[in-house]
């Protein structure tokens, strides 16, 4: 059965390509290679033995996009990870991340309306909770106004699956909201390639343990939290990955509920930043160079996940801890550098 992963190349699409070929399921690639290399390809086809099919272009080009779908109308489900998400990049560059985010994800979704029946997983983000009222988030939540055209670019694409979905029955739509995918996979032959300053924590984390950043800047630490830094929901990106899966079974053996649903991915459990720090340095048997700045600004207080209904309906719960993660985030670092 042939899916198409837009943005597979990227650091959750390649994860997610890995665990569609281990469950069987043929992957077709579209990526533009913005924020990726071909050489993923690589990675992936040494992980599952399976080389997937990748065509490399921009799903801004429209007719790029319908072409795409006439020569490969077997395809039975989209996962639509491409798309840009540097918050900062997004304020600076409104527009683009329009054009980016929400113009192909327009065009994605006119090729599946006009099929007799596709299913469609959407890379939505905790994001659109912003600061939620209540811990742990559940998907009722309200969705808080956006903190950036990245964050509000999140909201408006599930707004569009949902209108698409309620006139469109033969569509059947997932939106996963992540909370914050770390980690790799545990052969180190793919994980999370940074172009430039890391603007996450982990990947700085890493980087600067191998010598490539000087120091950490850990952002504020007078949050109301136990030790004063900010609390997320930090979630191996295997997991992450693992989910698509079993959301795209979901929709291919008609277990929804209704034709469009959105589900909360994360662990369900909460960890300051100087916690990830501890967490690293036992691991990775070293010290962490870090000093304490003042606050990021458009950072919220915590976030972390209620994964009732995931764990529940999607039958899907994340397995790795945080120690996991980030000593798989390590070894990948330590590959890339060799
Ligand atoms: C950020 C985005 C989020 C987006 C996600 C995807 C913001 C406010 N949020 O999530 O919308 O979906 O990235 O990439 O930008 N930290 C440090 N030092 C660093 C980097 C981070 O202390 O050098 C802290 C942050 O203050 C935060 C935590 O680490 O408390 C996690 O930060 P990050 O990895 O950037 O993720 P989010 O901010 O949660």
């Amino acid at each position: 059965m042939k899916i198409l992963v837009t943005g597979g190349l990227g650091f959750i699409g390649s994860h997610t390509v890995v665990e569609l070929q281990n469950g069987g399921f043929e992957v077709v690639i579209i990526d533009n290679c913005s924020n990726s290399t071909p050489e993923v390809l690589k990675g992936i086809t040494k992980v599952t033995g399976k080389e997937p099919i990748f065509e490399q272009f921009d799903l801004r080009e429209k007719e790029n996009v319908q072409d795409f779908f006439k020569r490969h109308d077997d395809i039975e489900g989209v996962i639509h990870f491409a798309a840009s998400k540097a918050v900062g990049e997004s304020v600076e560059k409104p527009l683009l991340y329009y054009e980016n985010n929400i113009a192909t994800l327009v065009y994605i979704l006119q090729q599946l309306s006009a099929k007799s029946s596709s299913n469609f997983i959407f890379s939505s983000s905790c994001t659109v909770y912003g600061q939620a009222d209540e811990l742990p988030i559940t998907e009722n939540a309200p969705v808080k106004p956006a903190e950036s055209p990245y964050g509000n670019t999140k909201q408006i694409g599930e707004e569009i699956i949902r209108d698409t979905c309620k006139v469109t029955p033969n569509l059947s739509a997932i939106s996963l909201r992540y909370f914050n995918p770390v980690g790799a996979h545990p052969t180190a032959e793919i994980g999370e390639l940074p172009i430039g300053v890391p603007q996450n924590l982990v990947p700085f984390i890493t980087q600067t343990a191998i010598g490539l950043r000087e120091q950490l800047s850990v952002f504020g630490d007078n949050y109301p939290t136990s030790d004063g830094t900010c609390i997320r929901d930090y979630i191996h990106v295997v997991d992450l990955a693992k989910a698509h899966v079993v959301a795209l079974k979901r929709l291919l053996e008609k277990k929804n509920t209704s034709n469009y649903e959105v589900f909360n991915v994360g662990t369900g459990k909460g960890s300051t930043v100087l916690e990830v720090i501890q967490s690293f340095e036992k691991v990775s048997e070293q010290k962490l160079n870090y000093k304490v700045v003042g606050r990021r600004e458009g950072d919220i207080t915590a976030a972390y996940a209620d994964t009732t209904k995931a764990n529940n309906e999607l039958g899907w719960k994340a397995k790795s801890s945080l120690d996991d993660s980030l000593s798989s985030a390590w070894k990948w670092e330590q590959k890339v550098r060799s």
